[in-house]
């Protein structure tokens, strides 16, 4: 844990309209002043991120989220079930709302979630105004999930990390949009499907991938490394690197969880993808994931690391 007084620093920085890396449940955030217009330009400009892809408004509280926007019953459900915790929210934008036109990217609403990691909630108290935080790597690229990782990438961008050890949920958030035409899931995420699900008393609208996404972060090539990626592969290749699930054979030196576990295995994702793409390897072939619980977002984060690369 950062002292203290790193916090308040780091609090500090955000109302002076600098950028600050901070560690949440899912991934490290590149966090931003969400009602300072020049502040939140500074985040895509850091992440060389597109600018029609709107960015997540972070609040320490639900009160704080339920003043930022307009909130049908079953939106208030879900952020009762979920917040804190890795799940975002897309509602409409409330009249009075602070939060920077430019985070919404021109849309009129905004996406909200109250983070559960500790050091988290005490920047966001601290900074005492919402806080824009897209994952904290250059766009394109895999989210970081430790300290080292966003160093290695954004070092020169950002006036303080605060280092809050490894991510616990290792994907980013599930979002979902509430905007009166019924909920939909844009991204699957930290909370699985079907958890969101037995919340609403219903199924939920999967909105699927295409050119110009509901969640315009949904861009079919994201989370790429440098090395190409192989799906459902039972054993590498000759110069293949070997990414299993479950137990290490002959085949390689990394398993996503060695007991076979979906909980751990999100959580290694993106380290394990760092790591192996750190080696120099051309290929990594990736073991097939079972598709249920956290399993349907680590396979949708698979396929796009997978995926034809866009220019990023
Ligand atoms: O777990 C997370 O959500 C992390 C941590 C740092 O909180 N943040 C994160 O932010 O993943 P980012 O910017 O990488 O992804 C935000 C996603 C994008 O897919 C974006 O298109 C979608 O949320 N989004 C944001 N605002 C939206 C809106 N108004 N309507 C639809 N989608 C929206
Ligand atoms: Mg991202």
């Amino acid at each position: 844990m950062a002292p203290h007084s790193d916090i308040a620093a780091a609090a500090q920085a955000l109302r002076e309209g600098r950028l600050v890396a901070f560690p949440t449940e899912t991934v490290y955030g590149l966090g931003a002043d969400a009602t300072d217009d020049a502040a939140v330009a500074r985040v895509y400009a850091a992440k060389g991120r597109p600018s029609f892809n709107p960015l997540i408004a972070h609040v320490p509280d639900r009160e704080s989220a339920f003043a930022l926007g307009r909130f049908t019953p079953e939106a208030k459900a879900l952020a009762e079930a979920f917040w804190p915790g890795p799940l975002s929210l897309v509602v409409p934008r409330a009249p009075s709302c602070p939060v920077s036109l430019l985070a919404s990217a021109g849309l009129d609403s905004i996406a909200i979630r109250v983070p559960s990691h500790p050091m988290a909630l005490e920047l966001l108290s601290a900074a005492g105004r919402p806080i824009v935080a897209p994952s904290a790597n250059p766009s394109g690229k895999i989210s970081p999930t430790t300290a080292d990782h966003v160093r290695r990438h954004l070092k020169d961008k950002v006036a303080i990390v605060l280092d809050g050890g490894r991510c616990k949920v290792g994907l980013e958030s599930s979002v979902v949009s509430v905007l009166g035409d019924g909920p939909k899931l844009l991204r699957q995420g930290g909370v699985p499907r079907a958890e969101i699900e037995r919340v609403l008393g219903h199924p939920i609208a999967v909105e699927s991938h295409s050119a110009r996404p509901h969640a315009p972060g949904q861009l079919l090539s994201h989370y790429a490394p440098h090395a190409e990626i192989r799906l459902n592969a039972d054993a590498p290749r000759e110069g293949e690197a070997y990414l299993g699930f479950g137990p290490l054979h002959a085949h390689g030196a990394w398993t996503l969880s060695a007991k076979g576990d979906l909980v751990e295995a999100a959580a290694n994702l993106f380290r394990l993808l760092h790591e192996i793409d750190a080696t120099g390897v051309a290929r990594i072939a990736v073991a097939p994931v079972p598709h249920h619980g956290l399993g349907e977002a680590i396979n949708d984060r698979l396929l796009r690391a997978a995926a034809p690369r866009e220019s990023a």
